[in-house]
């Protein structure tokens, strides 16, 4: 039977103990044996069961085998009348029996046995008895669920928190009153949404029966809550409004109740003898039809079952054709019997009759049911669901949003964040997919100021009743279909479950439980409440054993492994597999996170690096180092340092070896650096520490990435790209595409300035290119760099055409950074063709990009650059007053924008900037080996040294500047300097 959203109530007889001490056991049994019988015929009437006795002590439950959406209100109204039957009883002394109740609902498994009839176990259980215990005579006290479910009808007096036996935090409490409260959901509800389609289909077969005066039956069909009732009633409402000649009436099948067979004919003919004089006069005169109706009263209103029998079914159907002729003889008639899900055979068969029976009669029926109306075994429902039908389907998303705002903003409390949260309506609008009532459920449920969580037990207790009432194999299904997910194809389920029968799928769909994705054997659960629901009703060693299997036929590995390893960890923890399986949940989660991360889906995966870590077993650091670098490669992603940092940290606590820890400390390291936490002194121990563990590549591989930050730090490019291309070989070795893109990606970053010739790198980035032509936001700096390489080989039109392609992508992708790297290219373009101005201006909006981004070191070396260019040209005041204020920041630029102040300084020294010696800069020059940045400052200070009148010094650096540039092969700028000579 599963688990299940069970109502348990606990009654027991106030002060018996004390009474069995003073009387005779004998009357005391009899008294017993009545109060006995009351409870059992309650509870039964009720739909409950009795689970046992214990002593004067009851326990009943209900929703055990089939739940039923009211079960809360069920057992409330159970617990009622016992007070009120046992109330009227009297001890051998003569004194008023009296009792307490306690109620709770909650998540129990409930099983069955022939030889111990159904058993419920769960915390619920206990609760209740509890509840029970706190209840003073006369009290029925609920726990915060029932309180939830019944108070749409019953008024609930919240109690202080009791303090109960074996729990050790407070429980919520309320007292129910026998107060009703708003007895009809469909009453006051919110402004209709739309509809207007279902809307002008019933009004166009009213006005045709109006005009006909012909007979004509509709049906309305659709899943619970969807807005059949609001959508008839809207209706009715505006018929009622427009003042006309039409009379209406309602009648609703009552969900349970050995009364109710007759009780929506009773509704509808009181309503027909209350608007129509002639037939009060004939409910009057014809003794017959005053039979018929006073004997349906009584019978719906008889708890006792009636004595003698009620009016037969001959008299019945006679009274209610009679009465809606006479009825119909004044104007035209809509009847509507609702809920007709519920309806009894005979009330069925009566409507039949209606409907076929009296053709010429201006009536217009309404048939309103949930889809499993169509399955009754009624032949008449069947023809007119395929003669004329109004299916009520999901609202769409902005109509559903348009009823979630409404619905938040008719919160009385001004300070109610629901009437304020936008998050929470699109959220809700997402889980609720369309359904009027859920929406509203959900929204009635959120704890202001808290996200939407579980599934309000409202929604539990709606869907779990759908559930049970489909038949068992389309039940089944949808148990199945839950534990793949929200979407799933024909062929998961045969995997789980056989080959599935078309038939219960299309039942499926038609109930609008289910509906194809368009994929081939593809569908999705319409409502995400339905899977959830269907999903908690499972066993755990089902979900389990399920889940498993998927996982195993690599269906959603990780999604399933982490399933079965957490399924596996509640039921037995101490299970021998369980390690073995976290292990298999967490390298599937690794993948899964770590093509995120390539994918750059940051906080996916945040998410699923995060849930790696967490299932990796004892004695699997490895899996945990690498899960925890990684995570933080994603922290730092998302700009989350703290982070970053942390997740490191707690994997080398938990570290149990060496192979474990020294992947993190590296990772640490690393971290460290580029955070400016240290300057890198302990790179050179941890290379010891690794020692000679040639198979550790992923601690290498990190390893050298570190030494190639610090090179980078340091101005050695040339360094910083052999660590990178040695980091490249660890990668390739073991396979790790993460790790080579990533590295494919910095080396290309640091090649722009080394030492490597130029028209290597160009061919790196050809290459690089193409191995990214799927993947623009990694093409884009390799484009750049390519857009450089070919200005320095002196192809100015081929470096404008890779800026342009790059430039397409930043904008169609919008990557801020991808504008930056672009504007930075762009700057080396127009410096190399001259065109200073320009270049000045591609530097400065790069800086100012990344300064709004918060970079403020890089952002510097970038303005220093843009002060250079238009020093070359004919520099003036402005330009010497923004040098200075440069100069005064030098100390927190890295060494190329220490290098490009010096060398505007040496620019700007004849119109009176800071006043500098050509040997001071070339000290700075020795802290880089960028040849082009060499070169560059030699060609400056050769131009400021023959500006001066030193020629021979002029020659000098000239030369040296030719050889920096022939070292590199960058030939455009050594024309120029040649040509200069
Ligand atoms: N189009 C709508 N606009 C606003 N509110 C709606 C709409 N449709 C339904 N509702 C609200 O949603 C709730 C559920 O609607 P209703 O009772 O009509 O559902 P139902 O289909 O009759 O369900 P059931 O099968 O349980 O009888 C009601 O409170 C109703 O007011
Ligand atoms: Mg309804």
């Amino acid at each position: 039977m599963g688990r299940r959203l069970v109502v348990v109530l606990f009654l027991d007889l106030v002060g018996w103990t004390r009474l069995a001490e003073r009387v005779d056991p004998e009357p005391l049994q009899v008294l017993l044996e009545r109060y006995y019988e009351i409870c059992c015929a309650r509870v039964e009437e009720h739909g409950g069961v009795v689970e046992k006795f214990i002593g004067d002590a009851i326990m009943a439950v209900f929703g055990t085998s089939v739940s039923q959406e009211d079960d809360a209100l069920r057992a409330l109204r159970t617990a009622f009348q016992i007070r009120a039957d046992v109330g009227a009883l009297r001890t051998p002394g003569g004194a008023p029996v009296e009792v307490h109740c306690g109620i709770a609902a909650g998540e129990a498994l409930v099983t069955h046995s022939a030889r111990a009839g159904i058993r419920v176990v769960g915390d619920v259980v206990n609760l209740a008895a509890r509840l029970q215990s706190a209840a003073t005579a006369g009290e029925v006290v609920v726990n915060d669920v029932v309180a939830h479910l019944a108070r749409r009808h019953i008024i609930m007096q919240p109690l202080a928190p009791l303090q109960l036996k074996g729990k050790a935090e407070p429980v919520p409490a309320y007292l129910a009153t026998d107060q009703a409260a708003m007895p009809d959901r469909t009453g006051d509800g919110p402004r209709l949404v739309n509809r207007d389609a279902e809307r002008a289909h019933l009004r166009g077969a009213f006005d045709r029966v109006a005009r006909e005066r012909r007979s004509h039956a509709v049906a309305v069909l659709g899943p619970p809550g969807i807005g059949k009732t609001r959508l008839v009633r809207s209706i009715m409402d505006d018929l009622v409004a427009a003042g006309g000649t039409a009379l209406t009436a309602v009648g609703t099948c009552p969900s349970y109740g050995a009364n109710g067979s007759y009780l929506a004919l009773v509704e509808v003919m009181d309503a027909l003898i209350r608007q129509s004089a002639s037939g009060r006069e004939l409910a009057w005169a014809d003794s017959h039809i005053a039979a018929v109706l006073s004997g349906l009263r009584d019978a719906s209103r008889s708890r006792q079952g009636a004595a003698t029998p009620g009016p037969g079914v001959e008299e019945i159907s006679r009274a209610t054709r009679e009465l809606l002729a006479v009825a119909g003889a004044t104007g035209p008639l809509v009847v509507v019997w609702d809920a007709l899900e519920w309806a009894g055979p005979s009330l069925l068969r009566l409507v039949g009759e209606l409907i076929d029976g009296l053709p010429d009669l201006p009536l217009l029926t309404v048939c309103v049911g949930r889809p499993e109306m169509t399955e009754r075994d009624t032949a008449w429902v069947r023809a007119l669901v395929g003669r004329d039908v109004v299916n009520v389907g999901a609202l769409t998303t902005d109509d559903s949003a348009v009823l979630a705002a409404s619905l938040a903003t008719a919160v009385d409390d001004p300070n109610d964040v629901r009437a304020h949260d936008v998050d929470l309506v699109d959220q809700v609008t997402l889980y609720c997919a369309g359904n009027p009532l859920f929406i509203q459920l959900m929204l009635e449920s959120v704890v202001p100021g808290q996200p939407v969580a579980d599934t309000p037990p409202t929604i539990t207790a709606m869907v779990g009743a759908m559930l049970d009432r489909m038949p068992e194999p389309a039940r089944h299904l949808v148990g199945v279909a839950s534990v793949v997910g929200p979407t799933f194809t024909l062929d998961d389920l045969a995997l789980l479950a056989g080959p599935v029968p078309s038939a219960d799928v299309d039942s499926l769909v038609e109930r609008q439980i289910i509906r194809p994705t368009g994929e081939d054997g593809g569908f999705r659960f319409v409502q995400q409440p339905v899977h959830e629901v269907a999903y908690g009703r499972l066993e755990k060693e089902q979900r389990y054993a399920w889940h498993r299997r998927l996982a195993e036929q690599n269906i959603g590995p990780a999604f399933h492994f982490e399933a079965a390893a957490r399924l596996l960890t509640d039921l037995r923890p101490d299970d021998a597999e369980l390690p073995a399986l976290s292990h298999q949940a967490a390298k599937a989660l690794l993948r899964e996170g770590t093509a995120a991360l390539r994918q750059r889906d940051v906080p996916a995966a945040i998410e699923l690096l995060r849930r790696a870590v967490t299932m990796v077993p004892d004695g699997q650091d490895k899996c945990r180092s690498v899960a925890a670098i990684r995570l933080s490669d994603a922290l730092m992603l998302a700009g989350d340092s703290e982070g970053a940092v942390a997740a490191v940290a707690d994997a080398v606590r938990r570290a149990t070896d060496e192979r474990g820890r020294l992947p993190c400390l590296i990772q640490q390291e690393l971290l460290a650096v580029r955070l400016g936490r240290t300057d890198g002194v302990g790179v050179e121990s941890l290379a010891v520490r690794l020692g000679a563990d040639a198979a550790d590549r992923l601690s290498w591989c990190r390893l050298e990435q570190l030494r190639m930050l610090l090179h980078l730090r340091s101005g050695f490019f040339g360094a910083a790209e052999s660590a990178a291309a040695v980091a490249l070989t660890h990668a390739r070795a073991i396979g790790d595409a993460y790790e080579e893109d990533r590295l494919l990606a910095a080396l290309c970053e640091v090649q722009q300035w080394s030492p490597t010739p130029v028209a290597d790198k160009l061919a790196g980035c050809v290459e690089l290119v193409k191995r990214f032509a799927d993947d623009r936001f990694v093409q884009v700096p390799v484009l750049a760099a390519q857009a450089r390489c070919l200005a320095l080989l002196g192809d100015v039109s081929g470096a404008h055409d890779a800026l342009a392609a790059a430039r397409v992508a930043a904008e169609q992708l919008r990557l801020t950074m991808g504008r930056v790297v672009i504007d930075q290219a762009s700057g080396v373009v127009h410096a190399l063709a001259g065109a200073h101005a320009e270049a000045a201006g591609h530097y400065r909006a790069a800086a100012d990009a990344l300064e709004r981004a918060g970079h403020a070191p890089a952002a510097l070396t970038l303005r220093a650059q843009a002060v250079r260019e238009l020093a070359r040209l004919r520099p003036t005041g402005e330009v010497v007053a923004d040098l200075a204020a440069l100069w005064e920041r030098r100390a927190e630029m890295d060494v190329r924008g220490q290098i490009a102040c010096m060398s505007a300084a040496v620019r700007l020294a004849d119109v009176g900037g800071t006043p500098l010696a050509a040997e001071e800069v070339l000290l700075m020059l020795d802290n880089t080996d960028d040849p082009c940045l060499r070169a560059e400052v030699q060609f400056d200070l050769a131009q400021r040294h023959r500006r001066m009148g030193d020629h021979a010094a002029a020659e000098a650096m000239a030369n040296a500047a030719v050889d920096s540039y022939a070292s590199v092969g960058a030939t455009q700028p050594l024309q120029a300097v040649r040509s200069w000579m």
